[in-house]
């Protein structure tokens, strides 16, 4: 049988270049070689969000992201997570094989913990349960399907040693039940700055959303900063966060061209963020215009990731009935 790569996204905001480099596009080329479960991480994303009207559409904008961008839900096992009960219940009773200290180490809970101390709050200050458990659910995703290999960034890949950890546990006492996952860390990922030079991530508020109407995406290029050089002045567009994004989109011939272009002087800043504008929409011309008529039907979507999460069920197979039974649940 064909190995499984799995990954799951969470709907926490409009799908920004950051989230197409670093996740969409590695994971729809694995889909070539591997059986794909891709998902979107809806009960995740309660650790922070908990208003229907804003969920609801991110869920929608999430899922026509994926497809416009050109994973087939017939090849890629597609769903939402809370779709699937069964992930729920082994959530519960992996919590019950986590060792609370484990999770106290996770880098997510710790980021929080350590951003409290610093302003001199209670370290528990605004931290939830889902929060601190989060890596425990990531686990249930994870093991549920068996799948092998789990691509994610560098800030995940805790999370996936933790998935390991808690599979060895559970096969060390039951016998085997779990798949042993691998991380799968894209080294070059490609990370993007953002507006502001940042890594472009929604938290620091500095993206370019890629699917959004062509006027959202000038206007989020406009904003990138730059230093002052003027036009005629040779740059190093290594340093140059209109130059890094530029790259990743632009024709590679012409992205020689520019880097030589910069370094003997007279390109402006302003000529290269139109130029940017026009890459990024031949690039998403395309994609964009499937994504608008996908978000004209929710409840096409709503069929598709309910008929991807059937077929997730399926590929667990009688893993929870086996748990079931071994654990005298049943
Ligand atoms: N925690 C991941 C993120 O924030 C999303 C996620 C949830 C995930 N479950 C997963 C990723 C399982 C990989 C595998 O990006």
């Amino acid at each position: 049988m064909a190995k499984i790569s799995l990954t799951g996204i969470k709907p926490t905001g409009t799908p920004h270049l950051g989230n197409y480099l670093g996740s969409i596009q590695p994971a729809l080329a694995l889909a070539q070689d591997y059986l794909s479960v891709y998902f979107i991480a809806d009960w995740h994303a309660l650790t922070t969000l908990k208003d229907g009207k804003e969920l609801r559409p991110l869920i929608h904008k999430l899922a026509a992201t994926w497809l416009a961008c050109g994973l087939d839900p017939e090849k890629t096992v597609f769903f939402q997570q809370s779709r699937v009960s069964e992930l729920g219940e082994l959530n519960w009773m992996l919590a019950c094989y986590a060792p609370k200290g484990l999770l106290n180490r996770a880098h997510a809970y710790k980021a929080v913990v350590d951003e409290n101390k610093e302003k001199g709050d209670d370290p528990d200050a605004g931290i939830n349960a889902g929060l601190f458990t989060y890596p425990v659910l990531m686990s249930a995703d994870i093991l549920l399907f068996g799948s092998d290999v789990v691509p994610v960034g560098q800030d995940q890949k805790q999370h996936v040693e933790i998935a390991r950890d808690l599979a060895e546990a559970v096969n060390r006492q039951l016998g085997k039940v779990f798949n042993v996952p691998e991380p799968l860390i894209n080294d070059q990922v490609k990370t993007i700055p953002g507006l502001d030079g940042r890594k472009m991530s929604k938290s620091y508020d500095n993206v370019i959303p890629f699917l959004a109407p062509p006027a959202e995406m000038k206007k989020a290029v406009m904003k990138i900063v730059t230093d002052s050089k003027r036009p005629e002045e040779p740059k190093d567009p290594d340093s140059c966060n209109v130059f890094n994004i530029f790259k990743h989109f632009a024709e590679p011939a012409r992205v020689e061209q520019r880097r030589k272009d910069y370094a003997a002087g007279g390109v402006g800043y302003g000529e290269m963020k139109e130029e940017l504008i026009a890459a990024l929409e031949a690039r998403f011309g395309a994609a964009r215009a499937r994504y608008d008529e996908l978000l004209k039907d929710p409840a096409g979507l709503d069929r598709i990731l309910e008929d991807g999460a059937g077929r997730a069920r399926q590929l667990a197979g009688d893993r929870m009935e086996k748990l079931r039974k071994k654990l005298g649940l049943r």
